[in-house]
């Protein structure tokens, strides 16, 4: 059985003082849930929240350099996000795939560095609106998945989450239906099971991000591919993100 996660991606939003009232609160109202619980704030509030010392909340970062250390002004490396108490870090997010061009190879090398020092990645995959009306969703999203994983053994594999974000369905409002969702992270589990084998695909988790609310986790959870959310907006008050986390109850 693989564990459900649900992870709230605060984006560039929440100054320390805000970030440590919300996991106060969060940290209060999840405690007693079975599902990994993860915060990914941003980067300035991660050593305020590592001194919460916070038992079940887990912190997540946004996004790390594809370097070890040195000359890479305005950078934020692995080891530093290890330091602060991070368990997991988000890579290849389509805001920075599309805003700051990230590549598959750039992903890749994040992926690789990640799972050396032990962090785990959130690998993001996802199409464009264009490229769903093209009917190339499943195509877009093999390939996201065969780069990122590029030369990643079997058994570093298994630590990585992936998310399935339609890029059209995040900040809008608009979900894609439970059983698309679930259809396209079949194809994901499907292409793993090329690149590994069934076993290893069948312990990996995946999780569906976009305009996820209290409204729609019920109903995605209840998709047998589907492993848990990656939250945005709804995860930036602890009711609703502590809602979406109680989604079963
Ligand atoms: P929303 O939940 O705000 O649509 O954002 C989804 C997302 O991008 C999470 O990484």
């Amino acid at each position: 059985m693989r564990k459900p996660i649900i992870a709230g991606n605060w984006k560039m939003n929440k100054t320390v003082s805000e970030a440590i009232e919300l996991c106060r609160n969060l940290e209060r109202a999840v405690h007693d849930s079975d599902v990994e619980v993860v915060v990914c704030p941003p980067f300035t509030a991660l050593s305020a929240l590592c001194a919460l010392g916070m038992k079940k909340v887990k912190l997540g970062a946004q996004n790390m350099s594809n370097m070890e250390k040195g000359a890479f002004t305005g950078e934020v490396s692995v080891v530093m996000l290890q330091d602060v108490c991070c368990n997991y870090v988000i890579i290849g997010h389509s805001e920075r795939r599309q805003i700051f061009n990230e590549t598959d190879q750039l992903i890749n090398q994040k992926a690789h560095l990640a799972l050396k020092y032990g962090l785990k990645p959130i690998i993001c995959v996802g199409e464009t609106l264009v490229q769903r009306r093209a009917n190339e969703t499943e195509k877009v999203v093999i390939n996201q998945i065969k780069a990122a994983f590029h030369e990643i053994p079997q058994d570093r594999a298994v630590n990585v989450v992936v998310a399935y974000e339609p890029i059209w369905a995040i900040g809008t409002g608009e979900t894609a239906s439970a059983e698309e969702a679930n259809s396209v992270i079949g194809t994901i589990r499907k292409t793993l099971a090329q690149i590994y084998d069934s076993k290893t695909a069948n312990q990996m988790r995946i999780q569906y991000g976009g305009s996820v609310k209290p409204e729609n986790i019920k109903e995605l959870m209840a998709q047998p591919e589907i492993d848990g959310a990656l939250v945005g907006g709804a995860s930036l008050n602890a009711e609703d993100f502590s809602a979406i986390v109680h989604y079963n109850e």
